[in-house]
């Protein structure tokens, strides 16, 4: 069965989730566009000889600019909790930071960022000049059917971004209690028919243990109100993000990772974290403000420019902070 409207009904957002661009060698493959790239390396502030921890280096967008902004003498510290994405991570690093790794050291390792005195320590090193945490998951993942994240290809209810981690999102939803999955969906979705959906899922679980994307997909859309079923964004799209936030305890990891980063911080330190979700936003902004000095009021947001050539940007905030010293 298709969704409704068929599948190209949202081709436009499979895009802007995923990110597919053409390769350098001109063949279809996904990549990951880093997000407020500029920005970004304008408020960590960079220079030859830093040691600066990634804690969420991804596909090695971010980092490969590091790697070469502190070039000579300086070290980055990678950290992904998804082994599988390092693998490309590696190769990003090792072939455009070239020129740089010769100069700059990288060091990756396949932990959570609230790891990263562990990292560091595996690194030689007991303190980070800055870190970067870009939250939420690389267009690498959504773009494996494999991995379960996305709605938009059928495979199985996986979404552990840390393939080595017991709960997926099958065994999640197998026993979650209704109530529990309304409020998730609802709190972490902003998902306004969480109760409809939790409902639905609650009933059809009784007949047939949901295991499948596409079997989650089309029953969020058929637990939805006819009027609800056609938008901007695919009728399931605040479903799956608040499952996958769940599953992962993205909030919980962020919270535990935000405390890491200041414990590693040396005086002077920044601290910058980009975020795609409103509950992400608030967590950082309370934090930054309650432990360091914020380098910018408000947070940096994408250009239209930027948001033209990857739309996925459109939700991206950058906040940034110094520790442990008042900002000049
Ligand atoms: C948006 S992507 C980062 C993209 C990267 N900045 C780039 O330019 O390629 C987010 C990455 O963070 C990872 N991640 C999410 N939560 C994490 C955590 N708690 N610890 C470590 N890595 C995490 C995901 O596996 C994913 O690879």
């Amino acid at each position: 069965m298709l969704l409704p409207g068929g599948q190209g009904m949202w081709q436009r957002n499979v895009v802007s989730n995923q990110d597919s661009r053409m390769a350098v060698d001109g063949s279809r493959q996904p990549v990951h566009v880093p997000v407020l790239l500029r920005e970004t390396l304008e408020v960590l502030d960079l220079r030859p000889g830093l040691v600066v921890v990634d804690g969420t280096v991804g596909a090695g967008g971010h980092a490969r600019a590091i790697a070469v902004a502190i070039a000579p003498g300086g070290v980055l510290v990678g950290l992904d909790r998804d082994s599988e994405i390092l693998v490309s991570a590696r190769a990003a690093l090792s072939a455009e930071a070239g020129a740089a790794s010769a100069e700059a050291r990288v060091s990756l390792h396949h932990l959570p960022f609230r790891a990263m005195r562990q990292a560091l320590a595996a690194a030689g090193l007991t303190a980070a000049d800055r870190v970067l945490l870009d939250l939420g998951v690389s267009s690498l993942q959504l773009d494996r059917p494999e991995r379960g994240f996305s709605f938009m290809a059928d495979g199985p209810l996986d979404m552990r971004m840390d393939s080595d981690a017991e709960v997926t999102a099958a065994s999640w939803l197998a026993t979650v209690g209704e109530r529990e999955l309304a409020d998730t969906l609802f709190q972490l979705g902003d998902e306004r028919h969480s109760r409809r959906i939790a409902r639905a899922v609650v009933e059809a679980r009784r007949r047939t243990p949901i295991t499948r994307t596409r079997q989650l997909a089309e029953l969020v859309v058929s637990a939805l109100p006819a009027a609800a079923r056609h938008g901007r964004i695919h009728p399931a799209t605040r479903s799956f993000q608040a499952i996958r936030m769940a599953v992962n305890d993205e909030l919980g990891e962020l919270q535990a990772g935000l405390e890491a980063a200041v414990a590693c911080l040396s005086p002077g330190g920044r601290l910058a974290v980009i975020s795609f979700h409103s509950h992400e936003d608030r967590l950082v902004k309370q934090f930054l403000r309650a432990h360091g000095a914020p380098v910018t009021k408000k947070p940096l947001v994408a250009q239209p420019a930027e948001i033209d050539q990857n739309p996925r940007s459109r939700s991206a905030k950058l906040r940034c902070a110094v520790f442990g010293e008042a900002v000049a």
